[in-house]
């Protein structure tokens, strides 16, 4: 199965990001993500066999989930995949040093997972056009309580994010 790991927002945070898709699709066009499935990817694990799945369990449950506040602040645009989201101009250590024993957790237990740098953003739209400028959006305070194990299940329009199992802080 499809399996990554996730900040998952609550409503109000997810009802904030829904606007923030709205007021740039305004002006950037593209696909919005629907608002069910937005979230700030930790750790993409792509495909992961079904007899190792409690394997990724146990690995993750050896990461602490922080409780602090994320603000999402700053509105960006990718050139190299036309891609416009929601990221935060200061990322809190606590946030980082938590993907980073995540990723060691994940690597202890042998479980492969995309190795690129974390960059904390929410995917809001895909094939967008670049905007003149970016606009100024309300920023949203995410107070971040723990992370998520989600499969990605595919359907003929796109995906559906099923939380497997959540870690609270
Ligand atoms: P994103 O982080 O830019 O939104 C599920 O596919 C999630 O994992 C998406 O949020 C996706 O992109 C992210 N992701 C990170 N690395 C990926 C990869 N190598 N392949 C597919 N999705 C990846």
């Amino acid at each position: 199965m499809r399996l990554f790991v996730a900040l998952w927002p609550d409503d109000a945070v997810r009802a904030q990001l829904a606007r923030w898709s709205r007021e740039l699709h305004a002006l950037c066009g593209g696909r919005a993500t629907p608002p069910e499935n937005l979230h700030v990817t930790l750790a993409f694990l792509g495909g992961i066999e079904d007899a190792r799945v409690a394997e990724v369990e146990r690995a993750a449950g050896e990461v602490a989930p922080q409780a602090v506040s994320l603000v999402l602040d700053q509105p960006g645009y990718w050139k190299k995949n036309r891609i416009a989201w929601a990221g935060a101009s200061s990322v809190p250590r606590e946030l980082d040093a938590m993907v980073v024993e995540l990723r060691e957790a994940l690597s202890r237990a042998e479980v492969r997972f995309d190795a690129k740098a974390f960059v904390s953003h929410v995917t809001l739209l895909r094939d967008a056009r670049e905007p003149r400028a970016m606009p100024a959006l309300a920023p949203i305070e995410w107070r971040l309580d723990g992370f998520a194990l989600v499969q990605s299940v595919a359907l003929p329009r796109g995906s559906r994010y099923e939380i497997r199992r959540s870690w609270k802080g």
